[in-house]
């Protein structure tokens, strides 16, 4: 089944000029015709010089909803972006960029099928995306770093078996002891840089920047984000804005996305995007929902 917004392009309403100082490091620039047939123009992101780059990417529901619940009950952002394929686009264009993605163990629990590549979210460009990162001298997949306490992981996780895809488990000294237990793949390595209950964000930059990587990509979820986040480790947040409604049920106190404005069920109540204003960094959007 089509994603919704397939084919779709991004089009650009408005970027911030360009700063007067042009940084000496960049990632990215014009993209590969058939990325640019969906994302007109470049993408770049400023490398910093003195750590590796931190850029964040999440999908919100309209009313600022990102994750239904937290752990492996939670719908994943597929879920939130009424599986929009303009929205998984961005997030390969974002993978096609980095070094690292780096995601928390509920994030991963919840799709035990996904694996951190640009090819799995787009399998029809998965040959443009090795090219690009070719042209940019990048390795040929980024390095996938999952964040996990309890060190509750599964082995058979899609995620985590891809022979071409280095993986690293960043855990806790009791989280390393649960997962030398499992029959991990080859590509597998357990790096407990934790306290007993908690990888320090510091700690988790230096296992990226120990890769050698410029450019990282936090996919979440919202507890691995709030640790990166407070220590001021996040440089950029690409938001994708998803038409719909998640609400919290009164007498369960559960999220869910509310009946009717989710797509794939066939009758939802869709929302169209008719207005963009911005005040300096405020941004005004008017939804009006059909009927
Ligand atoms: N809308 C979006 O764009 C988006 C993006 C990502 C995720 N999500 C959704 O968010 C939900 C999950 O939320 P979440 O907050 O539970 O996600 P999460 O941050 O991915 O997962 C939390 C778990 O990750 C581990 N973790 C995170 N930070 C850690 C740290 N500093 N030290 C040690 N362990 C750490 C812990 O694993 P252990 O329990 O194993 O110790 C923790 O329980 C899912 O429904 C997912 O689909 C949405």
């Amino acid at each position: 089944m089509p994603g919704r917004s397939e084919g779709l392009p991004l089009e650009a309403l408005w970027e911030a000029p360009e700063p007067p100082t042009i940084p000496v490091d960049r990632r990215g620039g014009l993209l590969p015709a058939p990325l640019a047939a969906r994302h007109p123009g470049s993408l770049i992101v400023d490398l910093l010089d003195d750590r590796p780059t931190v850029v964040a990417d999440f999908v919100s529901s309209l009313d600022g909803v990102v994750a239904l619940a937290s752990g492996s009950t939670g719908a994943g952002g597929a879920d939130i972006s009424g599986h929009s394929d303009a929205d998984r686009f961005m997030m390969a264009l974002l993978r096609g960029l980095a070094d690292v993605i780096v995601v928390g163990a509920g994030t991963a629990r919840v799709g035990h099928r996904h694996i951190w590549t640009a090819a799995y979210l787009q399998p029809a460009l998965a040959g443009v995306f090795a090219a690009w990162r070719s042209e940019m001298w990048l390795a040929p997949q980024p390095t996938t770093i999952v964040v996990t306490a309890s060190g509750n992981l599964d082995a058979t996780h899609a995620g985590l078996n891809h022979p071409d895809v280095p993986v690293i488990v960043a855990t806790t000294p009791s989280g390393a002891d649960r997962l030398a237990r499992l029959p991990l793949a080859p590509n597998v390595r357990i790096e407990a840089v934790g306290d007993d209950d908690n990888v320090p964000a510091g700690a988790i930059l230096e296992l990226i920047r120990g890769t050698g990587a410029r450019l990282a990509v936090c996919e979440g979820g919202p507890h691995l984000f709030g640790e990166l986040l407070r220590a001021r480790l996040v440089d950029e947040l690409f938001l994708t804005l998803a038409p719909q409604l998640a609400g919290r049920d009164a007498t369960t106190s559960r999220l869910s996305l509310v009946e009717g404005t989710s797509f794939g069920e066939g009758q939802g109540r869709w929302a169209d995007l008719i207005g963009v204003r911005r005040a300096g960094d405020d941004l005004f959007l008017r939804y009006r929902f059909q009927p």
